[in-house]
């Protein structure tokens, strides 16, 4: 599982979020709809963990709620979220928010969430490092103009005096980086903070989140559909499927040997590393299953090529599939484990 990260001197990395069996239900129509379902990961000191799956399959659901951000009316969140030993599901939203964007910081999908479109960019920044510091305004200033040029925001004096729809996407996205960042949380949740950037300010993004760890000694929940991003950033990788982990492991070991036919798949469907690219590259037959109609067993069973009776049950367990890596599918403990990929396509190494 994540969060036995080793660091560079070869020494296993203390936990800073624990999570276990975190559940989110929303009601609809008169019962409880469960939408993220017995998840469970440790993430440790300086790790940069990968939450990983198609869209819907309860990624943001799940950074919201560690955050404390569900609001809706009605909503359900049960299990257990330990940051430095502190339980995070149920805690008082008073202190939920001192721990966010102090400790605790999120980029959100959507830049927008994270500003109010009243003030300007440069005072919500401010604000936020004054919430926190004890600094002085024209402190707290220059501190977001640096941060703003740290980003690569052009001209970040005028930057910081403009309000959010004055910006572009691409800017908007940077400033909320910047704010994300204007504490050094010791926790970062970006929810697919490069997705709509193009490919130059993606890697800049990434570099950033890796800086961060590297200056900062921050751990990073970094959510993404995209396998290239968590190939070349993530020391390990979880894998949601409608709501259930369907792989956790290293994410060396896990590109390389995937043990759950989802990951394979999702593999399978990226361009390889290193050699010719195929003309075509396979994609997962069919859609997810929505919320309602999960099947009682496997949740991936209806485009699995593997499927049979002992998948429909029941969910079936994670079972260990090598060291501190883990599938939910009936096939490892069949003894039949899925072949390795090509290594053409598998990183070596986790990138740590
Ligand atoms: N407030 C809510 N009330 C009811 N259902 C919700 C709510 N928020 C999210 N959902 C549902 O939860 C499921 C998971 O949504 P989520 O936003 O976590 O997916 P995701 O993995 O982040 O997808 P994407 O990659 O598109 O961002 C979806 O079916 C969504 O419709
Ligand atoms: S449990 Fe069965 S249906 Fe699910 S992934 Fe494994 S083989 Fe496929
Ligand atoms: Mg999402």
């Amino acid at each position: 599982m994540p969060g036995n990260a080793i660091s560079g001197d070869g020494s296993a990395r203390a936990p800073l979020l624990e999570v276990r069996d975190l559940c989110v239900s929303f009601p609809s129509a008169g019962r409880m709809i469960p939408i993220v379902e017995h998840v469970s990961f440790t993430l440790a000191e300086r790790e940069i963990l990968g939450l990983v799956g198609e869209s819907g399959s309860g990624k943001s659901v799940t950074a919201m709620a560690l955050m404390g951000l569900i609001d809706s009316p009605g909503v359900r969140i049960t299990g257990s979220a330990l940051f430095r030993g502190q339980e995070l599901v149920g805690l008082a939203p008073r202190e939920l928010r001192r721990l966010r964007g102090g400790q605790i910081a999120m980029i959100f999908q959507d830049p927008m969430t994270a500003f109010t479109p009243v003030y300007t960019i440069g005072w919500q920044i401010d604000e936020q490092i004054r919430a926190h510091e004890r600094i002085s305004r024209r402190q707290a200033r220059a501190r977001t103009v640096r941060l703003l040029g740290e980003m690569g925001v052009p001209d970040p004096v005028r930057t910081a005096g403009c309000y959010p729809h004055q910006l572009s996407g691409g800017l908007r996205q940077r400033a909320m980086i910047a704010m994300a960042l204007s504490c050094n949380p010791v926790l970062l949740i970006a929810d697919e903070p490069t997705t709509a950037l193009d490919v130059t300010v993606q890697a800049q993004i990434l570099e950033l989140v890796r800086a961060l760890r590297g200056r900062h000694g921050s751990s990073v929940l970094l959510i993404t559909h995209d396998m290239g991003v968590v190939a070349e950033t993530c020391d390990s990788t979880l894998v949601l499927y409608s709501g259930r982990v369907a792989e956790t492991g290293p994410t060396g070991a896990l590109f390389a040997r995937p043990g759950h036919p989802y990951t394979a798949a999702l593999l399978a469907s990226i361009p390889p590393l290193d050699g010719p690219r195929p003309e075509r590259l396979p994609t997962i037959a069919g859609v997810p299953p929505a919320p309602l109609d999960r099947p009682v067993g496997c949740a991936f069973g209806p485009r699995c090529g593997y499927v049979h009776e002992r998948c429909r049950p029941a969910p079936p367990p994670l079972v260990p599939v090598g060291p501190d890596q883990a599938a939910a599918c009936v096939l490892p403990t069949e003894g039949r484990p899925l072949p390795p990929r090509c290594p053409a396509s598998a990183p070596q190494e986790g990138p740590a």
